[in-house]
């Protein structure tokens, strides 16, 4: 496996983006290896869908650490453990504090499901259908200090249809993510 850019995925639910890395990531061209998932949430999906990969996880509660800076610390350590050299929060529902912003600057992406700027924020996808936006989209951008801001990696668009309910319209955005992420993540890494 050496020569293959080592990724960490950060995220805390289902985890069909951490699903779509992996998967891409084992086909014969793969040019990145999902070497890591870091997760807030110790009981979510995604953690299931790891151990099903054999993906080593780092998992921790964030509410037994005394704040960010001490449960960033840990996570930094495994981090470097792993040799990871990229972070890709895919659903991750935390702010990244300047502990991993700055052992990883320009080196951390997220994907957010609006055309951000527009529907920054928890609910990118509800926040657009209640808006009746008739275009939205998909977002992976270079993390900063802010909520869903940072440089803008890649777009792509997502007509909502007269009729589209919610769950039609998130069928749609996770459809276009699982493309489009591991599409940037590869161009990413060969840089
Ligand atoms: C995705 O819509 C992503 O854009 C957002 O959180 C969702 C995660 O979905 N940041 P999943 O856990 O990858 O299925």
């Amino acid at each position: 496996m050496g020569g293959l850019s080592k990724i960490a995925v950060f995220a805390s639910g289902n985890g069909s983006n951490f699903q779509a890395l992996v998967d891409d990531a084992r086909i014969a061209e793969a040019v990145y290896e999902i070497a890591l998932l870091v997760c807030d949430r110790p009981a979510a999906y995604v953690c299931t869908r790891a151990r099903a990969h054999d993906i080593p996880i780092v998992s921790f509660v964030p509410k037994d650490y005394h704040d960010k800076a001490e449960y960033e610390a840990f996570v930094l350590e495994q981090l470097q453990a792993h040799h990871i050299e990229w972070i890709v929060l895919a659903g991750y529902m935390r702010l990244i504090g300047p502990t991993l912003l700055h052992a990883y600057e320009g080196r951390i992406i997220n994907i957010h499901p609006s055309l951000l700027p527009s529907f920054p924020g928890k609910d990118g996808i509800g926040d657009a259908v209640r808006h009746g936006v008739k275009v939205t989209g998909v977002t992976v951008h270079i993390v900063d200090a802010g909520l869903d801001t940072g440089p803008i990696l890649a777009q792509q668009a997502v007509t909502i249809a007269d009729g589209d309910t919610l769950a039609d319209v998130e069928d749609k955005i996770h459809a276009v993510e699982h493309i489009l992420l591991p599409k940037v993540v590869r161009q990413l890494v060969r840089k």
